[in-house]
C-alpha cells in the first residue's frame, strides 16, 4: 500500500482547518482496503427476535470490500458503483444506514470526515438473507477506522454495523452484524454477549438463492404483527425453534452431525408456521432432500431469499445441481471447517 510522502502530510496538515489536523495526523496510508463476509443463519432465524438461542456462519465466498482514497480538497464521499449511488456525508440524510455507520465510526474515533472517498463492492446478493447490509457496512467500518490507524476489536465494529441494521431492518435481534464482524460460527442470544465457536465436525452447506427478493424488515415486522394476534401459539414456536438450536449446538460440538439434518427440517417447518417461507424456496428445499440433502431450510428471514441445505460434502454437486433445476438462481457450496481459517478482514 502506498503511503503518503510527508511533505504531502504537511502541506495538507497547514491547508485544512483546526478541526482537520488531528484528523490528518491519524492517516498515514492514503489507500487502505478492508473486507467483510456473508453469512447465513444455520438454526434459529426470527425466534432470535424473542430471546431464542441462534447459530449463524461467516461465508467467506461472497464478500463485501471497501477502499478508502484519499481525496486532499475533496469532502468524505461514499461511493457505491454496484447500486449508481454516491453521495457526500455532510449531505447525506441521517436515516442514511451507511452514512449513519460512518458518522457513528468518525465520532467513535473522535475525528472529522477525512477529505476521501470510500467506495465500496460487494458479491454479496441484495435482499438474500445473507447479510449483504452488515457486510457492507461492517467493511465501512473497518477500512475507515483501518484509514485513520485504528484497529477496532469485533465487538465494537459489530455495534456500529448494528446501528445501520436498526435503519434498514427495523428491530433486528443483531445476529447478522455479529457473525460478520466475529468472522466465526457464533452461537447468538440477545442480551447476552455472543460466543464464537468451533463445531468440533466439519460439515458442508449448499445454499440455494431463490431469485426472490426477501425484505427482511417486512418479513420481521410479519412475524411480530402474528405475533401480537396469537402470542400463545407463536411463543410456542420460538421455544420449539429454541430447542431445535439448543440441540444442534449440542451435535455440532460434541462432534456428531447424527440427527442434525432431521432438525433443520424441524426449523424449517416451524418457519413454515410462522409463515415466513415462499412456495419458490419450498421448491428448492424439496429439490434439496430429494437429491440426498440430510436436512434443509431457508436462512435468514425468508419470503424469498436463500435456503440451505446440509449435505455430505460427495453429495453436494448433486444436491446444488438439483436445487438449480428446481429454480435457484445461484448455489454456493460452503464448508464449515472444525477450525475456521483466518479470513482476510
Ligand atoms: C435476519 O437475517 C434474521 C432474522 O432473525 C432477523 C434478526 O435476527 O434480526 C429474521
Amino acid at each position: 500500500m502506498e503511503s503518503i510522502p510527508k511533505n504531502r502530510l504537511f502541506a495538507l496538515h497547514w491547508l485544512q482547518p483546526a478541526a482537520l489536523c488531528y484528523t490528518f495526523l491519524m492517516i498515514k496510508e492514503s489507500a487502505v482496503t478492508a473486507f467483510a463476509p456473508g453469512k447465513v443463519i444455520l438454526c434459529g432465524e426470527h425466534a432470535v427476535v424473542y430471546g431464542q438461542p441462534a447459530i449463524a456462519l461467516p461465508v467467506f465466498r461472497e464478500q463485501a470490500k471497501a477502499e478508502v482514497l484519499l481525496t486532499p480538497g475533496k469532502p468524505f464521499t461514499i461511493d457505491l458503483p454496484d447500486i449508481g449511488a454516491a453521495f457526500t456525508l455532510a449531505e447525506a440524510p441521517a436515516a442514511e444506514p451507511l452514512a449513519r455507520v460512518a458518522r457513528l465510526t468518525l465520532a467513535r474515533l473522535k475525528v472529522e470526515p477525512p477529505p476521501a472517498r470510500l467506495t465500496i463492492h460487494s458479491t454479496i446478493p441484495i435482499a438474500s438473507g445473507m447479510g449483504s447490509g452488515a457486510a457492507v457496512a461492517t467493511a465501512l467500518v473497518r477500512a475507515l477506522s483501518r484509514f485513520l490507524s485504528v484497529q477496532l476489536p469485533p465487538a465494537e465494529v459489530s455495534a456500529l454495523v448494528y446501528e445501520g441494521e436498526r435503519l434498514w431492518h427495523g428491530t433486528p435481534s443483531g445476529i447478522d452484524n455479529t457473525v460478520i464482524a466475529y468472522g466465526r460460527p457464533v452461537w447468538f442470544q440477545k442480551e447476552a454477549p455472543p460466543r464464537p465457536f468451533h463445531t468440533a465436525i466439519p460439515f458442508t452447506l449448499v445454499v440455494a438463492d431463490s431469485g426472490v427478493a426477501g425484505v427482511t424488515k417486512d418479513a420481521v415486522a410479519g412475524v411480530r404483527r402474528r405475533w401480537q394476534a396469537d402470542r400463545v401459539t407463536y411463543d410456542g414456536y420460538f421455544v420449539a425453534v429454541g430447542e431445535v438450536v439448543r440441540e444442534i449446538y449440542r451435535r455440532l460440538t460434541s462432534g456428531t452431525l447424527v440427527g442434525v439434518g432431521a432438525l433443520l427440517d424441524e426449523n424449517q417447518r416451524l418457519l413454515a408456521a410462522m409463515g415466513v417461507s415462499h412456495p419458490a424456496l419450498e421448491q428448492l428445499i424439496a429439490a434439496g432432500r430429494a437429491a440426498g440433502a440430510l436436512g434443509a431450510k431457508l436462512c435468514g428471514a425468508g419470503l424469498g431469499g436463500n435456503c440451505l441445505a446440509l449435505v455430505e460434502a460427495e453429495r453436494a454437486e448433486a444436491v446444488a445441481a438439483a436445487m438449480r433445476r428446481a429454480g435457484a438462481r445461484r448455489t454456493i457450496i460452503t464448508r464449515v471447517e472444525s477450525r475456521q481459517k483466518e479470513a482476510r478482514t
